[in-house]
């Protein structure tokens, strides 16, 4: 299909080199280390960061909510999101990621689409042709428990960012990343 090509372009002009990562863990916004498939907020990071957390929302064309968006309301933390390492540890270590929203035990894993009208943006996953790679977190700045997103294709990678126009969807592009830092949900009771 004429995807690959598409993506060879995307490759070109979009990307960061991403370094193999060393094994640091993950942790949360008080400095927590973090469970490998815990349940998280993903929140705006930073004083006077815009917005809250990030959610599922009906844009375009989607007959039912298949963008990943950050909510432009501050006191919405958005929806729980399983953030879990293909790796078998414990906790969660920097790297590669699947991210799933969480609904009444049925998650919603993100993937990518690229070539829609604003670009190549971040989807769930039973949207049409998506792009087959993965995300990756890493630190954003050192010393504090800031991550930002990455979406590579082998070591080619470029920064999951907000685009701020009408809906604040989450795209893949060369501009800054979207920083943010994690908010443990912590199980309620009926869980149990
Ligand atoms: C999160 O997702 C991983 C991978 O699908 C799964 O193994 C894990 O049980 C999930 N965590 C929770 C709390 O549901
Ligand atoms: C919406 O339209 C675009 C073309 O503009 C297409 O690539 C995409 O797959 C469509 N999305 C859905 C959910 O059908
Ligand atoms: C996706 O990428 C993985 C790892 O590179 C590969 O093993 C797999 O076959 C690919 N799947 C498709 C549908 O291209």
């Amino acid at each position: 299909m004429a995807s690959a090509m598409l993506f060879s372009l995307f490759l070109i002009s979009a990307l960061t080199f991403y370094p193999p990562s060393t094994t640091a863990q993950v942790t949360d916004g008080n400095g927590n280390i973090v469970k490998n498939g815990g349940i998280f907020y993903i929140l705006p990071s930073g004083l006077g960061a815009p917005g809250g957390g990030i959610r599922a929302l009906q844009t375009d064309n989607e007959t039912i909510p298949l963008s990943v968006v950050q909510s432009p309301f501050k006191g919405d933390k958005g929806r729980p999101i399983n953030i879990s390492s293909p790796i078998r540890t414990e906790f969660l270590p920097e790297g590669p990621v699947v991210l799933s929203f969480e609904y009444e035990n049925v998650g919603l894993e993100w993937t990518v689409v690229e070539g829609l009208p604003e670009g190549t943006l971040v989807k769930v996953k039973s949207y049409p042709n998506t792009i087959n790679g993965s995300f990756v977190i890493e630190k954003a700045k050192a010393e504090t428990n800031t991550y930002k997103l990455l979406f590579c294709e082998g070591v080619f990678c470029g920064n999951v960012a907000v685009v701020r126009n009408e809906n604040w969807v989450l795209a893949v592009t060369q501009d800054e990343p979207y920083e943010f830092h994690l908010e443990q949900v912590l199980p309620t009771s009926a869980d149990t």
